[in-house]
């Protein structure tokens, strides 16, 4: 008779886990609040001082220990106008992760730049200081690390090599809201962090984004980038755009006042689900030590405040019959546990990182740069090749669940690995 509820057996559990994303009477508040106004936008430059989205903006680079934050549409075009925003110039290079989503290197394409492929550490899935070092060029402009799952990228490493090598810092903060290391959050490392709200983000307004900075010069070029390129102090909050000039090319990726609304109530109830999360987190990493073949990716720092987008589980197949992680989430899922695979390939494989599929989209001569810099059938990251055979992922809102969840986790874990043998 089977055990595994894959091949009929009993499942582990039946009844489902939190979902994401969670509305309630807060955010309901809020949105009547600017649907009863009759204020829906932050105004010309998105900046008001008195609009919601400044309120969100502030109080969120507050938490992050910054002075600025400016809200954006989303978390690709952040990443956008902060490559703008350093003044990157056309096929100038900038390093990224190739273990990462894949906008963090589509964006710089977007801003005009050239995006050049390094490893992950594997012990952390996050850029890889050693390797980021080789991929550095003449034409590298900018260090472009992806705080991976809501784990922070060694820092403190990559700064000394960005100062070594005068190049300047973006922080892909998309998937780390809150996290931090040595006490200085996501975002606060580098000279801009962008930050994504999209839907299964843990502060969300469906879409919307933030750069964050301390940086008084380069937050005013942000503003400017946000919105036509406005320049400050014309206009009013009246709203009296045609006042206003636009100095720089650029389009609008403002933040709707009725976003902001849900992301203020998002940002009123974000500490304690991440309490929650942090013990559940916990709880899990202790009980995978019964299970052998299992690591929680996660550098082993007391000085690391994960941020808990993602709960990373390496595996060691040989522990689980060899089998890949979409077929080994199968069995999982059907045990009522609900893990989804890692990324099944490193970003470069996506098709238009192929320069045919960029002819066209690209000027010839960034183009011609990307050519010289990248082979994208094999820029040489195994360590990112290898997380893809060896990844389950437990989204942050399983973590909200209670702590006797966490145990039905565990027990499906080590069930489906005690019956394997079905499988095969
Ligand atoms: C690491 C990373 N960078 C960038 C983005 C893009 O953000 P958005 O979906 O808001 O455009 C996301 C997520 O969606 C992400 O996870």
């Amino acid at each position: 008779m089977a055990h595994l509820a894959l091949k009929g057996g009993q499942p582990v559990r039946t009844r489902p886990y939190p979902s994401w994303p969670q509305g309630g009477p807060q955010e309901m508040a809020r949105l009547q609040q600017v649907l009863s106004s009759n204020r829906w936008f932050a105004g010309p430059r998105g900046d008001d001082p008195d609009s919601l989205g400044a309120e969100f903006g502030r109080r969120f680079a507050q938490m992050h220990g910054l002075r600025f934050g400016m809200p954006v549409s989303n978390g690709s075009v952040s990443l956008e106008i902060a490559l703008k925003a350093l003044g990157l110039e056309q096929g100038q290079e900038v390093i990224v992760p190739a273990y990462t989503f894949v906008s963090t290197a589509t964006a710089v394409f977007m801003a005009g730049g050239v995006p050049v492929f390094a490893d992950i550490d594997s012990r952390t899935y996050c850029l890889d200081p050693a390797d980021a070092v080789r991929r550095i060029s003449a034409h590298t402009k900018v260090l472009l690390p992806v705080h991976l799952g809501g784990h922070l990228a060694d820092m403190v490493a990559l700064g000394s090599l960005a100062r070594q090598h005068g190049l300047l810092i973006l922080e892909d903060a998309a998937q780390s809201i809150g996290a931090a290391w040595q006490g200085r959050k996501a975002g606060a490392w580098g000279q801009l962090g962008s930050f994504s709200f999209q839907a299964n983000k843990t502060i969300t307004s469906g879409e919307g984004g933030l750069i964050a900075s301390d940086d008084e010069e380069l937050a005013e070029r942000v503003r400017e980038m946000t919105a036509f390129g406005r320049i400050a102090g014309q206009g009013s909050a009246a709203g009296r755009s045609s006042a206003l000039n636009s100095l720089r090319l650029s389009s609008n990726y403002r933040l709707s006042e009725l976003q902001a609304a849900v992301l203020l109530a998002q940002m009123e109830k974000f500490p304690a689900q991440q309490e929650r999360r942090l013990a559940n987190a916990a709880y899990l990493s202790q009980g995978l030590g019964q299970i052998p073949g299992l690591t929680h990716v996660r550098r082993q720092d007391p000085e690391l405040e994960h941020g808990y987008y993602y709960y990373l589980l390496r595996y060691e197949p040989a522990c689980f019959g060899g089998l890949a992680p979409a077929e080994l989430c199968r069995a999982l899922n059907a045990e009522g546990a609900p893990f989804v695979p890692g990324d099944a390939h490193p970003i470069y494989r996506q098709p238009v990182f192929q320069p045919a599929n960029l002819a066209g989209a690209l000027c010839p001569q960034v183009l011609e740069r990307y050519r010289q810099a990248v082979d994208p059938n094999d820029p040489g990251c195994p360590q990112a090749e290898e997380a893809c055979r060896r990844t389950l992922i437990l989204r942050h809102q399983v973590l909200l669940a209670q702590r006797e969840d966490m145990d039905h986790i565990l027990e499906a874990l080590s069930k489906v690995q005690r019956h394997v043998q079905e499988l095969i």
